[in-house]
This record gives structure tokens, C-alpha cells and sequence, in this order.
């Protein structure tokens, strides 16, 4: 007799500033439309925000292990990205390419992706999101170098 398995979901939180918003939801949407269970983090209208406090969000579900990746949408993806990697349990890659999504996965172990609104297209934004949703990391070589990126890999000051 064989037994099926039902995985819960992959989740994955989203936040954005004003300049991110729309891209934000539309890519939440897609996500949920596919089955993923999705966290929007916020921003919600088109109000100016201050990014750092959505990629705060973002950051500590990832950390605390709510949910397993995130996506950060700004202007650029820069200041998200540099807001994010301030927390010690985040490796977040900005990424406008597929092919950069996906090894920042599979190299990088990537745990957030961020993304630029004012520099990519919906589509490939989308293409990211997917690239990165469905690359694993490789191990092997990268791990220990990923390791070094934690707090246990710094040297002793
Ligand atoms: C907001 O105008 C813009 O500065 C922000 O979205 C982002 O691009 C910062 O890195």
C-alpha cells in the first residue's frame, strides 16, 4: 500500500516601498495563484514609506523561520537588499536577471531576493521570482563559503 505525503506550502513573504508596491502585489498574486502561502508584509498604498522598515519585516520572518524565503521590492533593489543583509541570518541578492536569481540560490543560498521596479519589466521580475522559487542551493563547494558569511564563519576581531 503506498502512502502520499502532503508538503505544506512553500512560504514566502513580501514587502515593498511605495516605489515597489505594485510590482510587489502583482508578484504576491501570481505566488498565491500557484498555491504558495504568501505573507504580504506591507507597504499596501502608494503613501511614501521608508524601505529599511519593510525589509525589517521581511528579515525577521525569514529568520524566525515563518516562512522559508523573501521578496523585497524598491526603486532599484539596492537599498532593500543592504536594509535586509544587516541581519545576520540574511543572505538577500538583488537580482535583475534570471540567471542571477538562480545562483544566488544555488551558490549563495540566497534566503531573500530583491528586486528594482524601476529597472525591471513585470515579466522578468517574474521570471526571477520563479528562477529563484525553484533553485535549490548546490552545497558542496558553496557551503563552506556560505558558512563564512555567518556569524560563526567571521574570523575573531
Ligand atoms: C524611493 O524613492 C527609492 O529611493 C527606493 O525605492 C529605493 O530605490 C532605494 O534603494
Amino acid at each position: 500500500m503506498s502512502e502520499t505525503t502532503t508538503l505544506p506550502p512553500l512560504a514566502v513573504a513580501f514587502g515593498a516601498d511605495h516605489a515597489g508596491v505594485a510590482l510587489k502585489d502583482t508578484l504576491a498574486a501570481a505566488l498565491r495563484a500557484e498555491g504558495f502561502a504568501v505573507h504580504d508584509l506591507g507597504t499596501t498604498g502608494s503613501d511614501s514609506v521608508d524601505y529599511p522598515d519593510y525589509a525589517d519585516k521581511v528579515a525577521a520572518a525569514v529568520a524566525d523561520g515563518t516562512v522559508q524565503l523573501g521578496v523585497l521590492v524598491c526603486g532599484t533593489g539596492i537599498g532593500m537588499s543592504i536594509a535586509a543583509n544587516r541581519h545576520p541570518a540574511i543572505r538577500c541578492a538583488v537580482a535583475h536577471d534570471v540567471t542571477s536569481a538562480r545562483l544566488s540560490r544555488a551558490h549563495n543560498n540566497a534566503n531573500v531576493l530583491a528586486l528594482g521596479a524601476r529597472l525591471v519589466g513585470e515579466l522578468v521580475a517574474l521570471d526571477c521570482l520563479h528562477a529563484f522559487i525553484a533553485t535549490g542551493f548546490e552545497g558542496g563547494r558553496h557551503a563552506p563559503r556560505v558558512a563564512k558569511l555567518g556569524l560563526a564563519g567571521k574570523p575573531a576581531a
